[in-house]
């Protein structure tokens, strides 16, 4: 273990450079345009892969974007791990307000990141994160102290919802045959209060359009006697919370798992500070559903937010205008035991039933997810415990985060196996927004303490 500490130590500059080239690339999967820089990142990814010693490296086709896939196996009685991860990363819109390219890496400076932080979109999420596991495992293999087998699954598709990725696992149950699942795709405390995640939010995400006249009209002879779109629109976003934040969808919290008193006064004794909280969004005041803490807010409670609504004239100067169409993206985060296809039909059954008289709506179901929880009492996520731990000096706080990532409820019922969320981000990373950026002591972290993870790992299940 020693001698793959030092190799890490001895190679930080080259890992470093090694990331902004990945960086270089724009794998962005939403956006057809960028198809092409997509499969370069895969084929980076495979040749880092091979280069570091993995067998069997392939790049695997799927009606979307392709699968990086890569083993070791060095002795078939010992446990399995499978890392995943993704190399695809999300839109760099709105692209004026980065500070520097989200594609041309800069390393800088920050309160938050005093030794460094790398600037780039998927710098945190989620190449930089995924990458550590590619040289820990470099590391491993360069100084011969791999402990277990390993298999790596990095995907290109989870920035649009890991479309194709269940159909993967359906069909390749037995190459994905493993113990446990490793992902660093999530954040800790902050960087002197290590945390593992032990759960993720689910999601169910629609679209609505709102239509009203069969044409634009002018909003003076129309205006006042025709029902405005875009006015409807607001108003029935508005009715779906009432004066506590609490959603009026009838039965949206008849799932909602009941969190006990206990587990909630444990999660707020994680440190959190609402003052920096609010510093360092520019924010005065928070704002959330009555009675909940924001850190409950954020991971034991479901949430409805609009990601984006449009219609009418938005161009330069007035244009008198009452528009025929209103848009709007809306997301729900849901929690343990709410279902996504559930609360997507009771949103469009209460979508339709509140539309007015003077318009018609429709309602558009895109991606959804399921929820998780994972357990804190296996080898599994003891091994974590014991990582971090040993490379950060402090035992690691559990604590359920309110990101989604999707396919992580399909690793457990598809390939019956539980993930262990070990990520290395802040939540103040600006991750999906302008200036994203991942701190050289995370990157560096998180490759010095995977090492660990298999070591321990291995021991406790020997
Ligand atoms: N890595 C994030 C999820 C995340 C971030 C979890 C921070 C916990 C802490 C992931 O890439 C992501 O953005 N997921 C999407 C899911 C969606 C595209 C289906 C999300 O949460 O919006
Ligand atoms: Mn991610
Ligand atoms: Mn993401």
């Amino acid at each position: 273990m020693q001698a793959a500490q030092q190799y890490i130590k001895d190679n930080q500059d080259r890992f470093l450079n090694e990331l902004l080239d990945l960086l270089r690339i724009p794998s962005v999967s939403a956006d057809p345009a960028y198809k092409e820089d997509v499969q370069r990142t895969a084929a980076s990814v495979a040749d880092h892969l091979q280069k570091a010693g993995a067998d069997n490296v392939e790049i695997i086709p799927t009606a979307g974007h392709p699968i990086v896939y890569g083993e070791k196996t060095i002795d078939a009685t010992l446990p399995t791990v499978m890392v995943y991860g993704h190399y695809d990363v999300q839109p760099a819109d709105p692209i004026d307000l980065w500070d520097s390219g989200p594609f041309d890496p800069v390393v800088k400076k920050t309160e938050a990141h005093p030794q460094g932080a790398i600037y780039a979109r998927g710098s945190c999420d989620d190449k930089g994160q995924m990458f550590m596991h590619v040289k820990a495992f470099e590391a491993m293999m360069a100084t011969n102290s791999l402990p277990c087998n390993i298999k790596f699954m990095i995907e290109g598709e989870e920035e649009v919802g890991s479309e194709h990725l269940g159909h993967f696992l359906e069909t390749h149950k037995e190459k994905l045959s493993c113990d446990v699942i490793l992902i660093s795709d999530t954040s800790i405390i902050d960087n002197d209060t290590p945390s593992i995640t032990t759960g993720l939010r689910g999601l169910s995400y629609v679209e609505v359009e709102v239509v009203g006249p069969n044409r634009d009209l002018h909003s003076g002879v129309y205006g006042g006697a025709v029902g405005n779109p875009i006015n409807v629109l607001c108003e029935m976003i508005a009715g779906m919370m009432d004066e506590n934040k609490h959603i009026t969808i009838p039965g949206f919290y008849d799932d909602v798992e009941v969190v006990s008193t206990e587990e909630r006064v444990e999660m707020n004794k994680a440190p959190f500070n609402l003052e920096h909280y609010q510093k360092d969004l520019g924010i005065n005041a928070v704002r959330g559903e009555e009675g909940y803490t924001t850190a409950e807010r954020t991971s034991i409670r479901p949430t409805l937010d609009v990601n984006g609504i449009w219609g009418g004239y938005i161009g330069e100067g007035a244009k008198t205008v009452l528009p025929s169409k209103a848009f709007a993206k809306i997301s729900m985060r849901l929690v343990p035991n709410q279902s996504p296809d559930k609360i997507t039909e009771l949103f469009k059954a209460y979508f339709e039933s509140i539309a007015p008289a003077e318009v018609k709506v429709v309602v558009r179901p895109h991606h959804g997810g399921e929820p998780v929880v994972t357990p804190t009492d296996t080898p599994e996520y003891l091994a974590a415990h014991q990582a971090m731990e040993k490379t950060f000096g402090k035992a690691p706080i559990p604590k359920r985060e309110g990101g989604s990532i999707p396919i992580v409820a399909l690793f457990e019922s598809v390939l019956g196996v539980k993930s262990v969320l070990m990520g290395f981000g802040l939540d103040s990373d600006a991750i999906h927004s302008p200036n994203e950026h991942y701190g050289l002591f995370n990157y560096y972290k998180g490759i010095e303490t995977i090492p660990y993870y298999y070591q321990y790992y291995t021991a406790l299940k020997s």
